[in-house]
C-alpha cells in the first residue's frame, strides 16, 4: 500500500519494495516481500532553526521526557508518541584524552561514550523508543535475541513498562555483566545452545508465530532511537559535522541508524554536509567488511569467532540498509584482529576512560585507517564507544591476572602478607631487599 492522501506524521516503509504500512503495524518485516521496514517521517513542520532552538532549550532541562537525550529530538524520532517509557537515557559525554590522540595518531580525537547510558550501552536509546512503541501497539510481551547488551536493555525497559520480556542469548560467551543485568531486571532468559545468528532466527520465528513484539534492531523503532547517538553528537558539536565517525559494527543496526540520521539531518537542514562513516568489525566476524572490500558485489555469512562477544555475529540482519549508509556517506568498512582490539582497549582503559571490548574496535580501526593514510592526522574524528568497561569483567580479569605471557598492558595484582615490611618490599622501600 502507498499513502495517497495527506501523509500521517510517521509511517513505515519497506526498504526493499517500498510498500508502506501504518506506524502502529507491529510486524518487523514487510508483509509483501519480507524486507526490513523503516520508519519515515513527514519533514518537520518547523524550520531547521526552530528545531535547533527547541533541541537546545530542552537540553539539561527539568526531569521529564525532554530531559532524555533521545526524546529531546522527538520531532525527528517519533513525533506522535504522547507518553514514553524513558529512564531517561542518552546525554552521554564527548571525551577528549591526549593519550588517545597519541595512540590513534590523530591530533584531536573525541570519544562519544555510550557506556554512560542507564544500562551501560547505546542500546537504551533504541529500547526507550522500541518499548514505547510496544505499548502503543498493545503488545502483550516483548522479545529479543542478543549478544548481551540488547537483552540487558530490553529487560530494564520492559521492567519499567511492566510488560514481560523474553530474551534468547547464546549459552556460551555472553559477558558476565550483561547476563547478570538481564537476570536481575527480571527477563525470562533462555540460554540457547547455539550462536547469536541462530538465536535471532529462532526469536524471529517465535515472535511471528506467538504474536510477541520483536525488539531486535531489525525493528525500525529501535533504529529511530539509535539515530540520536549522532543527533546528540552533532548538537554537542554545534551542528558542525566532523570529518569521520568511527564505530564498531556487528548486526549493523547502528550503521543503518547512523546512515538514516545523517540523511535526514541533511535533508532537514540541520547539517550542511555528512561526515564519512567508518564501520569496524572483528576479523573473525567480518562478513560486512568482506562485502565492502569486494564493492558490495556479494553478501556473506560466516561462522563468527571473536573475543569481542558483543559483535560476534556472522549474518548481520541490517546488511542492506547498512550498505546504503556506507555508500551514501562515502564510508569505509574494515576489520581488526582480536589482538588489536585488546591493545586498543588497554589504551582506552589506561587513559581512565574504559569501555567493553567491542567498543575498542573503533579505536583499533581508527589507528589502522590513520596508518594506512585513509584518515589524515588533522581531520576531525569522533569514535563511538558503545559499552561500559564493567560489562565484561571476565575478559578484564583474564587479561590482567591470567594471560601468559602477560600482555604489554597487563596490570598484575600482587598478593601480600598484612605487614608493613611486605608492603615496603613491593614498593621498593628500605626493607625491600636492595630494591
Ligand atoms: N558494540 C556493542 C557494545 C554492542 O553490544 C553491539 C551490538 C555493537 C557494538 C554492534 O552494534 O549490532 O548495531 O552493529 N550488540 C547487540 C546485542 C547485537 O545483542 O547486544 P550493531
Amino acid at each position: 500500500m502507498k499513502f495517497q492522501t495527506e501523509r500521517p506524521a510517521s509511517w513505515q516503509s519497506c526498504g526493499s519494495c517500498g510498500n508502506e504500512v501504518v506506524e502502529t503495524d507491529p510486524l518487523p518485516r514487510c508483509n509483501l516481500c519480507q524486507g526490513l521496514l523503516e520508519v519515515r517521517h513527514r519533514p518537520p513542520d518547523v524550520s531547521s532553526a526552530e528545531l535547533v532552538r527547541r533541541f537546545t532549550e530542552r537540553r539539561g532541562g527539568p526531569p521529564g521526557a525532554t530531559a532524555s537525550g533521545v526524546w529531546r529530538f522527538r520531532e525527528v524520532v517519533l513525533p506522535s508518541a504522547e507518553s514514553v517509557v524513558s529512564h531517561p537515557e542518552g546525554n552521554t559525554p564527548l571525551l577528549h584524552r591526549v593519550a588517545l590522540d597519541r595512540w590513534s595518531g590523530v591530533d584531536h580525537l573525541l570519544l562519544k561514550h555510550e557506556g554512560y547510558n542507564p544500562t551501560g550501552s547505546f542500546k537504551d536509546r533504541g529500547m526507550t523508543v522500541g518499548v514505547t512503541q510496544a505499548l502503543r501497539v498493545g503488545a502483550r510481551a516483548v522479545a529479543c535475541a542478543s549478544t548481551g547488551n540488547t537483552s540487558a536493555s530490553l529487560a530494564a525497559y520492559a521492567a519499567q513498562a511492566g510488560i514481560p520480556a523474553l530474551v534468547l542469548v547464546p549459552h556460551e560467551g555472553v559477558a558476565l555483566g550483561k547476563l547478570a543485568q538481564t537476570l536481575a531486571y527480571g527477563a525470562r532468559t533462555l540460554l540457547v545452545r547455539g550462536d547469536f545468528d541462530q538465536c535471532l532466527r529462532l526469536v524471529e520465528q517465535a515472535t511471528t508465530d506467538l504474536g510477541v513484539y520483536l525488539l531486535n534492531s531489525i525493528n525500525p523503532f529501535r533504529i529511530e532511537g539509535q539515530k540520536t547517538i549522532l543527533l546528540e553528537l552533532l548538537q554537542q558539536l554545534s551542528w558542525e559535522p566532523p570529518n569521520w565517525i568511527v564505530f564498531p559494527a556487528g548486526n549493523l543496526g547502528n550503521t543503518a541508524a547512523f546512515g538514516k540520521a545523517l540523511r535526514e539531518a541533511r535533508e532537514w537542514g540541520l547539517i550542511p554536509r555528512v561526515p564519512r562513516l567508518a564501520a569496524v568489525q572483528a576479523e573473525g566476524a567480518a562478513p560486512f567488511a568482506r562485502s565492502f572490500a569486494e564493492g558490495f558485489s556479494q553478501r556473506y555469512r560466516v561462522k563468527a569467532e571473536t573475543l569481542a562477544t558483543a559483535i560476534k555475529i556472522g549474518d548481520p540482519a541490517s546488511y542492506e540498509r547498512a550498505m546504503a549508509a556506507i555508500l551514501e556517506t562515502n564510508g569505509v568498512v574494515l576489520s581488526v584482529s582480536d589482538t588489536e582490539i585488546l591493545e586498543a582497549k588497554a589504551a582506552i582503559d589506561a587513559a581512565g576512560v574504559g569501555c567493553e571490548p567491542a567498543s575498542a574496535a573503533s579505536l583499533a580501526g581508527l589507528r589502522r585507517l590513520v596508518q594506512r593514510g585513509a584518515i589524515g592526522p588533522g581531520e576531525s574524528v569522533v569514535a563511538i564507544l558503545t559499552g561500559h568497561i564493567l560489562k565484561d569483567p571476565g575478559l578484564l580479569l583474564n587479561y590482567h591476572q591470567v594471560m601468559e605471557p602477560p600482555p604489554a598492558g597487563a596490570n598484575r595484582p600482587i598478593e601480600i602478607e598484612p605487614t608493613l615490611a611486605a608492603l615496603e618490599r613491593v614498593l621498593g622501600g628500605p626493607n625491600s631487599g636492595g630494591g
